[in-house]
């Protein structure tokens, strides 16, 4: 079998898939024969994944879903169970970070935060689990945290982040009896849409030193050319989401009774996020 092939047959359920890491995550199990399907807000995005995932004569599905909705998130894994008799990969990977002091946030900052990173990912966990017992598939479930779970004081996303890791160390405990491994993944800064809710003072130094002219606007997504123009002095500090997609490859292409428990992936220099 060649690496091409290595997921041949194998389905791919992926959450954020619209934008970074999660989209860097789907086209690699793509392309390494898995028919994946993309969650996120944004069609378009999904769809040029789609392209290029067939390009490289793979299966993908885009589905718009919002994964602060648990209805969503099970609706989602269902149908991929469904359509495709199976559930092998579950990728919750959708997660958003409002940087500010606790004593001058918007509530409504936090909330958004715990019903995407925590919530949603619960709902992910839960319905994996239910459809590879249903469908027999044994399979993995992959959870997106952080280096900010290793810091004591890592703010409300740390925050968020300590619960993937407690929640997943938890999950790993009841799935010993079942052919389901449960994989954590800490990424440290890596260059996505992230900071798209941060103060755009602080995003305007790696824009700038793209040379892209874009109006930096809170809440909303940088086009593509930011990061593939981004020069190679600030890959030092700033990771590449293929890095991430790769230790999710390595992890999911283990024997079953193999258990890749967590992999830390970042750049050489250590920026706080
Ligand atoms: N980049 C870093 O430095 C870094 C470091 C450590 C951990 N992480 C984690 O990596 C994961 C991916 O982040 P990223 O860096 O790739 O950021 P990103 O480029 O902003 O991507 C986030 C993804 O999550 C999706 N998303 C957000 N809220 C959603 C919702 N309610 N429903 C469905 N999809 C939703 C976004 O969809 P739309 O774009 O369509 O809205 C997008 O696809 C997150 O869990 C993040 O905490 C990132």
């Amino acid at each position: 079998m060649t690496s091409a092939q290595i997921l041949g047959g194998k389905t791919a359920v992926v959450t954020g898939a619209s934008s970074g890491i999660g989209r860097a995550i789907a086209e690699k199990l793509g392309s390494a024969g898995a028919h994946v399907y993309l969650a996120g807000r944004t069609p378009d995005a999904m769809e040029a994944s789609k392209a290029r995932i067939e390009d490289n004569s793979g299966k993908a599905t885009p589905v718009v879903a919002n994964v602060r909705d648990v209805a969503q998130v099970m609706d989602l894994v269902d149908r991929a169970a469904n359509e495709t008799g199976r559930l092998d990969i579950k990728v919750n990977n959708a997660g958003v970070s409002h940087p500010s002091p606790i004593t001058e946030a918007d509530p409504e900052g936090w909330r958004e935060m715990l019903e995407t990173n925590i919530l949603g990912l619960l709902a992910g966990c839960q319905a994996a689990v239910r459809a590879m017992r249903r469908t027999g598939t044994q399979g993995h479930i992959v959870n997106i945290s952080s280096v900010a779970a290793t810091l004591p004081d890592s703010g409300v996303y740390g925050a968020t982040k300590h619960a993937v890791n407690c929640i997943s160390n938890t999950l790993r405990a009841e799935l010993e009896g079942d052919p389901i491994r449960v994989v954590i993944i800490m990424p440290g800064a890596i260059a996505t849409n992230f900071g798209r809710n941060f103060d755009p003072a602080v995003v305007a130094p790696f824009v700038g030193a793209s040379g892209v002219e874009v109006e930096i606007k809170r809440g909303e997504r940088l086009p593509d050319a930011v990061f593939e123009k981004m020069p190679d002095a600030l890959r030092k500090s700033l990771g590449s989401p293929d890095d991430v997609a790769s230790a999710v490859l390595y992890a999911v292409t283990q024997p079953i009774d193999v258990n890749v428990a967590q992999i830390i992936v970042r750049p050489p220099r250590q920026l706080a996020i």
